[in-house]
């Protein structure tokens, strides 16, 4: 059968029909996935059955994969899910939903800001692969932004005035936003931020982006709160309606995105209902910007 792929939304995001992801992939089927994630940045695919350890091999068919150690506040002895999994779900390790004033839980809240995957960390995300095996009943959407849309709409004197900035970026950053700041001494070092470029230009199609997250806290060089409200409002224009494509899961729903041209967020559901999302994410080429002497 041979693959399509279907515009969904604004032109980013595509469904992907053709494909059963629990079967090993042929050169030219992987070739076709990363030509379809260079084109649109976001690929849908519905519908795939397949086990934890499939959607790793599918993932590392891809690329090499980026580990899950240290990036949330579940202990070393909380992990639900193998290292090799982000556990985006709201689930503790016995597959209870956390009570609402847990911390991992309100740490994860982070995750319905807009973001771009691991941009907290030297070498960020390349692509990230979620699925979808259960959902709530109602709300749980993730919208995606596309980067480029957001960087190609600036002004010129925009871009020129962003085309050397460097941004730190850390999740203490983003978790301030919502007033989450309840952190130990010991996960202030581990979330120390890094830096990186504020536009990014993509390795294949040489197209730019606007590499923002809400992660990103401070500009270099800048005075705080005139970086930060920069920052917002390159976010707020980034993310208008027209740029944004907004995924309804389904359970058996795979979304793969690249971090490098998309923003995301999770949108609200109801807090005492399961959503179980595993998602498995490729890592970077390396850093986009020099780092800061340790
Ligand atoms: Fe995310």
């Amino acid at each position: 059968m041979p693959i399509t792929m279907r515009q969904v939304g604004p032109c980013f995001a595509a469904e992907v029909d053709g494909l059963d992801l629990g079967k090993p992939l042929s050169r030219d089927e992987i070739d076709a996935v990363h030509a379809g994630m260079d084109r649109y940045a976001v690929l849908v695919f519905h519908d795939q059955k397949i086990t934890d350890e499939q959607q790793l091999a599918f993932t590392r068919s891809l690329g090499d994969i980026e580990h899950s150690i240290g990036t949330s506040l579940r202990g070393p002895d909380e992990y639900r899910l193998p290292t090799t999994f982000a556990d985006v779900s709201n689930l503790d390790k016995d597959n209870k939903v956390f009570a609402r004033d847990d911390r991992p839980r309100l740490f994860g809240l982070g995750n319905r800001l807009w973001h771009s995957d691991s941009s907290f960390k030297v070498t960020p995300a390349k692509y990230s692969l979620l699925r979808a095996v259960s959902i709530p009943s109602k709300g749980g959407n993730t919208e995606f932004a596309d980067m480029r849309a957001g960087y190609d709409t600036l002004d010129e004197e925009t871009k020129a005035e962003i085309e050397e900035l460097v941004c730190e970026h850390s999740q203490l950053y983003s978790r301030a936003i919502l007033g989450f700041t309840d952190f130990t001494d010991e996960e202030r070092l581990r979330f120390k931020p890094v830096r990186q470029c504020l536009v990014r230009t993509h390795p294949v199609t040489k197209r730019k982006s606007l590499y923002l997250a809400s992660h990103a806290g401070g500009i270099l060089g800048w005075p705080v709160p005139e970086a930060r409200a920069f920052l917002r409002d390159l976010i707020e224009h980034a993310t208008q309606r027209q740029f944004v494509y907004a995924h309804k899961w389904a359970v058996n729903d795979l979304v793969m995105w690249d971090n490098r041209q998309t923003m995301h967020r999770a949108r609200p559901f109801p807090a005492n209902e399961p959503r179980d999302m595993r998602r498995t994410t490729l890592a970077g080429d390396g850093p986009t910007a020099p780092q800061a002497a340790a």
